[in-house]
């Protein structure tokens, strides 16, 4: 068969060698890639927002299947568009995608459904959010409605940080659009937890578990990121964690949005927040995470192809969903000065070395070909990744396989993974 990946990240790399083990796959393109997707699929110059030419596209080169990585298009509805014109697509529609689209519509969804979640309230007038905050307890979280590149989020700790950053939100309009309205939330101390799952409109199959680290410099210092590196599994995620969870959040989500005419098809993921009063979801998100798919996939035993197809005819439930009992670890390596401002276009090396190692991945994030050479073409540039017996081994191999590549710029977290010895 003929698979069409849409995105060019870490992420959509991973999934592209993921499908590419598949023996049902024939041929793979990707719209639009990146230099490390390119030695397994075709990569093709459209947009993921350009839905017109990529249903074109799909329909000329006869596409069996085409699947979504990124949210924006999700949100934005490609796969409405694709389905009208009688297309295979993995993802949820614009309908379903609005619970990662917007975090009003998530929360009101978890109050209404009883998923444990923070305490909130909605604003849609500055006025009344700054009214709110003036009792309010501090710290507190600010949160823009909408898609924000995961910057949405603003952690407050007084009532001028936050009165700031309404003003930053709904008036000055810093993430455009996606702060016309805003979540207040209570602010939540725990460990963090990302858990992907597979669904099919009524039946949720949860993948491996993960963490993620968000912060630039090492000690979670620094700016927000789209993400520095990942660990699989989180020893933090226990057998117990994860019952409540299969009781109180999982198939809980996917009958509250059947019930609210929203069936949901393709990727939840789920960001946890283990707190003292037991887990409570963070967010939700309609697609694979980025960089944890870089340490889920990986470890997943099972055919992705097989997956992906039953999550579209509603026989998930037939799937018998397996993972490797090993561990993997991604460390970034991003150009310095992510996430503000960096050079890009420097030769990258090494990346052959990962050609004779089992076991270990180069994904790229912003990379691509240049006069004969791949080059640094973005802020995360590779997803290093390796597996080991245990998390330990992982990490360690994970940190050997960050000192083959050379790139001038490079730059990463010296501490992905710490949490693995508190464990
Ligand atoms: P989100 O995009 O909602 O996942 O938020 C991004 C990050 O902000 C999360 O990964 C958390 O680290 C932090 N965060 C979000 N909501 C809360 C909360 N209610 N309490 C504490 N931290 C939060
Ligand atoms: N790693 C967090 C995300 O993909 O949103």
């Amino acid at each position: 068969m003929k698979v069409l990946i849409v995105g060019s990240g870490g992420r959509e790399h991973a999934i592209a060698w993921s499908v590419a083990k598949s023996d049902k796959v024939d041929k793979i393109y990707c719209a639009p890639g990146n230099a490390g997707i390119a030695e397994y699929a075709e990569c093709v110059n459209i947009g993921a927002m350009e839905f017109d030419k990529l249903v074109q596209f799909a329909k000329e080169k006869e596409i069996d299947l085409t699947v979504i990585g990124m949210d924006d298009p999700l949100v934005a509805g490609i796969v409405d568009a694709f389905e009208k014109e009688g297309l295979r697509v993995f993802g949820p529609n614009k309908a379903a995608a609005i619970l990662e689209g917007s975090k009003a519509f998530s929360k009101d969804l978890m109050k209404k459904y009883n998923i444990p979640t923070a305490g909130y309230e909605n604003f849609d007038s500055a006025e009344d959010a700054l009214a709110y905050l003036e009792t309010a307890k501090f710290p507190i979280v600010l949160k823009a409605d909408g898609l924000a590149l995961g910057k949405g989020v603003l952690i407050c700790n007084t009532l001028e940080e936050a009165k700031d950053g309404v003003k930053s939100i709904m008036l000055d309009k810093k993430f455009g659009t996606a702060g016309n309205t805003m979540v207040i939330e209570e602010f939540m101390t725990g460990r963090e937890v990302s858990v992907l799952s597979f669904v099919d409109g009524k039946t949720i199959k949860t993948m491996t578990s993960a963490q993620d680290h968000k912060r630039a410099k090492d000690g979670d210092e620094g700016l927000n990121t789209g993400g520095m590196g990942t660990f699989s599994p989180s020893p933090f995620y226990t057998k117990e964690v994860e019952e409540f969870c299969e009781k109180y959040v999982y198939q809980a989500t996917v009958d509250a949005m059947k019930e609210e005419g929203r069936e949901f098809k393709g990727i939840i993921f789920f960001g946890l927040m283990l707190t003292e009063d037991g887990p409570k979801v963070l967010e939700y998100n309609a697609r694979f995470g980025d960089p944890e798919t870089q340490v889920v996939l990986p470890r997943m035993k099972t055919d992705i192809i097989d997956v992906f197809e039953a999550c579209i005819d509603g026989t998930l439930d037939k799937i018998e969903l397996e993972f490797e009992d090993n561990a993997a670890v991604c460390v970034v390596l991003a150009s310095d000065g992510y996430p503000l401002s960096y050079e890009k276009g420097f030769e990258i090396t090494g990346l052959e070395e990962f050609k004779n190692h089992d076991g270990y991945y180069c994904f790229h994030a912003g990379t691509k070909w240049e006069d004969g050479k791949i080059v640094t073409n973005g802020g995360r540039v590779l997803g290093v990744t390796a597996k080991g017996t245990n998390l330990k081994e992982a990490r360690a191999n994970a940190y050997k396989a960050t000192e083959w590549i050379q790139f001038a710029n490079k730059y990463k977290r010296n501490d992905i993974g710490k949490a693995i010895d508190e464990a």
